[in-house]
């Protein structure tokens, strides 16, 4: 069976949640809770990553006691270092032991206007920094899904073939993300056999790229995604914020 890959999108959350000091402890409190809830699920094919924000990743790191997940970032950009404010390189990520990194998310793409070429250049820079990108790619309107073929071939045109088999693809229908209209299993696994066409057509393997499904994933629905064989996993994200929950959706990809 194909490696399964299930990832925690905690967006800009969680912050002063709890009793914890500071929204950063609360960050390092829910990656120990999500590590012990997952702690008895077998399934050695699964890894599962959380990617909590920026300022939370040096201390999630370093004091949670981390053996069931692997930490990601949401972001980064690719000059390794210089005059560009703001931001963290993915050399700084590699630095800091970080061995995802998700990019071209559409909140992105939307509210940072990061355009086809500079998610190009970050999935590049990850790859170049032993990162694996966690490339999203996904259409705003139902029914128009050459725009998520589109976004692919030109975060992947440049890189080589063992780059592109090395990259995570996850679809998300920008109208399913936060809204609780998942999309259909149907609808996601015609839009990934695509996706996988594409990647034939850049000189990758499509049957090995790992292709995870995102948009409003929670535990109710997840079986539906994880029955299909061309979905390999799922990037979630509210439903990543609570423990229980998302040690749900973990043991239903499991098994
Ligand atoms: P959602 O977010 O699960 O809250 O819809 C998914 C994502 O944006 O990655």
């Amino acid at each position: 069976m194909k490696k399964r890959l299930v990832i925690g999108n905690w967006k800009m959350n969680p912050i002063f949640v709890s009793d914890a000091p500071s929204g950063v402890e609360d960050m390092v409190s829910l990656a120990d809770e999500i590590d012990d809830a997952i702690e008895e699920i077998e399934g050695n094919q699964l890894k599962v990553v959380i990617c909590p924000p920026t300022i939370g990743l040096q201390q999630v790191v370093s004091e949670a006691d981390l053996t069931n997940l692997a930490v990601g970032a949401q972001n980064a950009w690719m000059g390794d270092e210089g005059a560009m404010t703001g931001e963290v390189s993915m050399r700084m990520l590699e630095e800091l032991g970080i061995n995802y990194v998700i990019l071209g998310h559409s909140e992105r793409r939307k509210n940072q206007n990061e355009t086809d070429e500079i998610v190009a250049k970050k999935v590049k820079s990850a790859l170049e920094h032993d990162l694996i990108p966690i490339l999203c790619v996904g259409e705003q309107e139902k029914d128009k899904s050459e725009v998520a073929i589109h976004q692919l071939k030109k975060a992947l045109q440049d890189l080589s073939t063992e780059q592109i088999e090395r990259t995570v693809i996850a679809y998300e229908p920008v109208w399913a993300i936060g809204t609780g209209d998942n999309a259909s299993t149907d609808y996601v696994a015609d839009v990934v056999a695509s996706l996988r066409r594409t990647v034939d057509e850049l000189g990758g393997n499509g049957k090995q790229v790992l292709m995870l499904y995102g948009g409003s994933v929670n535990a109710q629905n997840a079986s539906e995604y994880a029955s299909n064989t061309q979905i390999n996993g799922a990037l979630v994200g509210g439903a990543s914020l609570n423990a229980d929950e998302f040690a749900r959706i973990v043991a239903i990809f499991a098994k």
